[in-house]
């Protein structure tokens, strides 16, 4: 067995995984990737070109022989008891200074729980969020690394390489200590699920409300994905009312089932913003929505009960089209402004320091959530590094207020023609709360104190009071 010589070894060669060490092959890295089953890793050192240094191996130790030190191995196993258990099988065989990468989607407060384990054994250990699925790990992708400042300096060259590129400016960046890394990957998939959620809901209403074909379709929401609504989820959006299915000759969507899944990180983000706490309405809408969608055998019992089904809307095409275009941008901007104040105030909480010039910039490319906004965030927070929430700036209120009335519009509409739009009110609800300097929650404290002496503040004056009511 050859010692050293390769740069970057990978712990799983699944797609993602042998996708990326290729990418970096593509970049003059000489890298080299464990899998157990030993045709994946033939497969994976044939699939390189003339030139490249690709090598698949079948134990850990093999791996960690063939790598210069500092050893830098990036895992993209399942979360959960897979990457421990990769971690408790490369440790013993590691050497001080060497670097462990956690690709997956983790938890972060396992990866806070990793870093701590190992924080004393010379080992680097860093969480690293990737997105932008098979294509992008072989193209370019996302990359959102956190943690070990001092490993990012080893291995962010590596990863400026293989990452998307928006106006040459390599999408990934140090994005804070700890489990940063991870925290901005969570809530990037929360986001991911929120605008994911509130297509779906427009797709409802231009299918049913407005009667249009899948050509139609398509058709809408391709000349939507331009300018300032560009986004990467309008884009695939508008290919997949074109995907014609092969077993039946019709078109696909047609023929998929309306139960959603989902692998979780969007129930944790949801999850986290209760903790903090910060309101992320639109993420746990979009969660909630998979859910109730998975009750389909419910929902066909229920169906023929309540008579009312969703109808045709009685309003030009032309423009419940342009209002619901409307109404889908303000509430994508919403989903952004949740979950980035989320992770703004997870940064205090956690101590993480992110840096949310450098997150946007890094979701500007290369990611699911990748859009034509987020060079307008990232704007605003290089003016306001410290802004607690994008609806504080004056330029961007100016944007929503603008989108206003035609999701205003639009939630009156699909309420009253019985289309669920959990998305689109819940965008609209919490833009109107936020912008509220009085809430009726007063009335809340109010109740708490008449039922259990749980005291209120007063407007008036300081202290906390109760009353004998
Ligand atoms: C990405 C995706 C990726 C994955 C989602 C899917 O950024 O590349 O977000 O991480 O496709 O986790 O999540 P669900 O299966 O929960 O929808």
């Amino acid at each position: 067995m050859e010692k050293g010589g390769y740069d970057f070894g990978m712990v799983g060669l699944g797609v993602m995984g042998s996708n990326l060490l290729l990418n970096m092959a593509d970049h003059g890295y000489a890298v080299a990737g464990f899998d157990l089953n030993e045709e994946k890793a033939k497969k994976f050192e044939a699939s390189g070109q003339q030139g490249q240094k690709l090598k698949g191996v079948n134990t850990l130790q093999d791996l960690v022989d063939c790598l210069d030190k500092p050893r830098k191995i990036m895992m993209l196993v399942p979360a959960g008891k897979a990457v421990d258990s990769v971690i408790n099988q490369l440790k013993p065989l590691l050497d001080n200074g060497d670097i462990i990468i956690d690709g997956g989607n983790s938890h972060y407060t396992d990866t806070i729980e990793r870093i701590n384990r190992l924080k004393d054994s010379g080992v680097h250990f860093m969480g690293v969020g990737i997105s932008g699925g098979e294509e992008g790990a072989r193209r370019g992708p996302s990359i959102m690394p956190g943690g070990d400042k001092e490993a990012y300096k080893v291995v962010g060259p590596i990863l400026e390489a293989v990452s998307a590129k928006v106006h040459g400016e390599p999408c990934v960046g140090y994005l804070g200590n700890d489990a940063a890394g991870h925290y901005v990957k969570m809530v990037h998939n929360g986001i991911e699920y929120s605008i994911m959620q509130l297509i779906s809901e427009c797709y409802d209403l231009m299918k049913h409300g407005l009667g249009l074909s899948n050509p139609q379709l398509s058709e809408v929401f391709g000349r939507w994905n331009s300018g300032e609504m560009e986004s990467f989820l309008l884009e695939i959006t508008a290919e997949i009312f074109k995907k014609k299915d092969p077993q039946t000759g019709g078109f696909l969507i047609d023929y998929i089932s309306d139960r959603a899944g989902a692998k979780g990180t969007g129930k944790w983000t949801s999850q986290s913003g209760l903790d903090l706490p910060m309101p992320v309405p639109n993420i746990d809408v979009a969660v909630m929505a998979r859910n109730l969608s998975g009750l389909l055998e419910e929902r066909k019992e229920a169906a023929p009960l309540y008579g009312t089904r969703e109808q045709r809307i009685a309003l030009e095409e032309e423009n419940l089209e342009s209002l619901i275009k409307d109404s889908l941008h303000f509430a994508t901007l919403i989903s952004y402004v949740q979950g980035l104040a989320m992770i703004t105030a997870a940064s205090h909480e956690l101590n993480m320091e992110i840096p949310l010039e450098d997150v946007v910039k890094v979701w500007r490319g290369g990611c699911i959530i990748r859009a034509a906004s987020l060079e307008v965030f990232a704007g605003i927070y290089h003016k306001q590094p410290g802004l607690k929430n994008l609806m504080l700036d004056k330029d961007f209120a100016g944007v929503l207020e603008e989108k206003l009335p035609a999701i205003k519009k639009v939630v009156s509409l699909a309420a009253g023609n019985n289309y669920p739009t959990p998305g689109l009110m819940a965008a609209l609800c919490y833009f109107n709360a936020y912008r509220r300097s009085y809430l009726p929650t007063n009335l809340v404290q109010a109740q708490r104190d008449f039922f259990g002496a749980h005291t209120y503040e007063r407007v008036d004056r300081d202290g906390i009071f109760h009353t004998e009511w």
